[in-house]
C-alpha cells in the first residue's frame, strides 16, 4: 500500500467520529438524532446543505410483535438526518434496499418510509409501538407509488401496466380536456375512494401523508396532510426527506423522541410488516 493510500486509510480510521462517505467526511451522531438549525432548510434528498449535518445511524428491527408480523429482518439500518428553521423541521432518511419497488398490484408493495414523533412532549414520551390510548403519536407517511405520481407517471393503465394491452378504455386518454366526457369519467374512476374520504389512490400534489395512531391497529388519517416530502432513487436504494412541523412544546434548543419505520415492497412489506426503530432521543439545537 503506497504512502498516498496509508495516509488516506489512516486519516478515516482516525476521524471515525467522522463517517468517510465516498471520501466526504461526515459527522456521525451516534446516541441521537442532532436537528441542525438552519434558516434554510433542505427540502430535496440531493440538496448540497445536507452534507454538513450529522448523521444518525438508527437501527432497525422487525415488527414482530403484532399480527401480521414480520418474522426475519430486512433493512437494518437507515441513516438519519434533521435539519430546522424553528418552526419546521425536515428529516432526510437515507436506507439501502434493491430491489427498490415504486408499484402495487396484486402481492405488489411498493417501497414506504415514515418519521413518527410524539403528538405532545412530556417527561416520558408515549409506546414507541405507534402510541398508546391518552397519549397519540403523529406519523408522516411516504411512499414510493406517491412519488411515482407526484414526478408524473401518467395515472394511466399503461403506465402502472406495462405489459397491459387495452384496445379501448374509456377512462385511458392521458390529455383529458377538464370537463370532458372522458375527464368525468376519469374523475368517476376514483369516486368511490373520493366519496369515502380514501385518498389512497389517484392523483395527489405531495408523496406524503400525515396520520395519526393511539397504539398497533389505530392508524387514521390526520384531518388534514400539512407535511410534504421528496424521494429519490439512489444506486443502493432511497433517499427520502420529509418536511413536517416541529411538535407541539418543540423548541429550539428541546429534547423529544423520533421513530422511523421502512417497507420494503419487493419482500412484501405493507402495513404492519416492516423494519422499525424504537424511540430515538431528538435534539433540537439553537434556542436560548
Ligand atoms: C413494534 C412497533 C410497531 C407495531 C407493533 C406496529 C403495528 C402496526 C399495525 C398493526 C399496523 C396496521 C394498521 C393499523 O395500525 O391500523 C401498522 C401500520 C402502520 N404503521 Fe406501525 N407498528 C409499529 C411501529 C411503527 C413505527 C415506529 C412507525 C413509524 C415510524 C409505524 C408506522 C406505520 C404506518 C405508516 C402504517 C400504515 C402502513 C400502510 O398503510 O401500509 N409503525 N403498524
Amino acid at each position: 500500500m503506497d504512502r498516498f493510500r496509508t495516509g488516506a486509510f489512516f486519516l478515516c480510521v482516525a476521524g471515525a467520529a467522522l463517517a468517510c462517505s465516498g471520501g466526504t467526511r461526515r459527522a456521525v451522531s451516534p446516541a441521537e438524532v442532532r436537528v441542525v438549525k438552519s434558516a434554510k432548510l433542505p427540502v430535496t434528498p440531493d440538496d448540497p446543505a445536507w452534507a454538513g449535518v450529522p448523521v444518525h445511524p438508527a437501527q432497525l428491527l422487525p415488527q414482530d410483535v403484532v399480527e401480521p408480523r414480520l418474522l426475519a429482518p430486512t433493512t437494518t439500518a437507515l441513516e438519519a438526518q434533521a435539519v430546522t428553521d424553528g418552526t419546521q423541521v425536515a428529516f432526510r432518511l437515507t436506507w439501502s434496499a434493491l430491489p427498490r419497488s415504486d408499484r402495487t398490484g396484486p402481492a405488489v408493495f411498493g417501497d414506504a418510509c415514515a418519521v413518527q414523533l410524539p403528538a405532545a412532549t412530556g417527561l416520558d414520551a408515549p409506546n414507541p409501538m405507534m402510541g398508546e390510548a391518552t397519549r397519540p403519536v403523529e406519523i408522516t407517511y411516504w411512499r414510493a407509488t406517491w412519488q411515482a405520481t407526484v414526478d408524473g407517471r401518467p395515472d394511466t393503465l399503461t403506465a402502472l401496466y406495462p405489459n397491459a394491452k387495452v384496445d379501448h378504455y374509456p377512462f385511458e386518454s392521458a390529455s383529458l380536456m377538464p370537463g370532458s366526457p372522458e375527464q368525468l369519467a376519469m374523475a368517476k374512476r376514483y369516486a368511490p375512494a373520493r366519496a369515502m374520504g380514501n385518498t389512497m389512490a389517484g392523483p395527489r400534489d405531495r408523496p406524503v401523508q400525515d396520520l395519526v395512531a393511539s397504539g398497533p391497529g389505530t392508524l387514521r388519517p390526520a384531518d388534514r396532510t400539512v407535511s410534504t416530502g421528496a424521494g429519490k432513487a439512489t444506486e443502493a436504494g432511497w433517499s427520502v426527506v420529509i418536511v413536517r412541523p416541529l411538535p407541539k412544546g418543540v423548541k429550539p434548543g428541546a429534547r423529544s423522541q423520533v421513530a422511523f419505520a421502512v417497507w420494503q415492497g419487493s419482500k412484501g412489506e405493507a402495513g404492519a410488516r416492516k423494519m422499525r426503530s424504537g424511540w430515538i432521543p431528538l435534539a433540537v439545537e439553537g434556542g436560548p
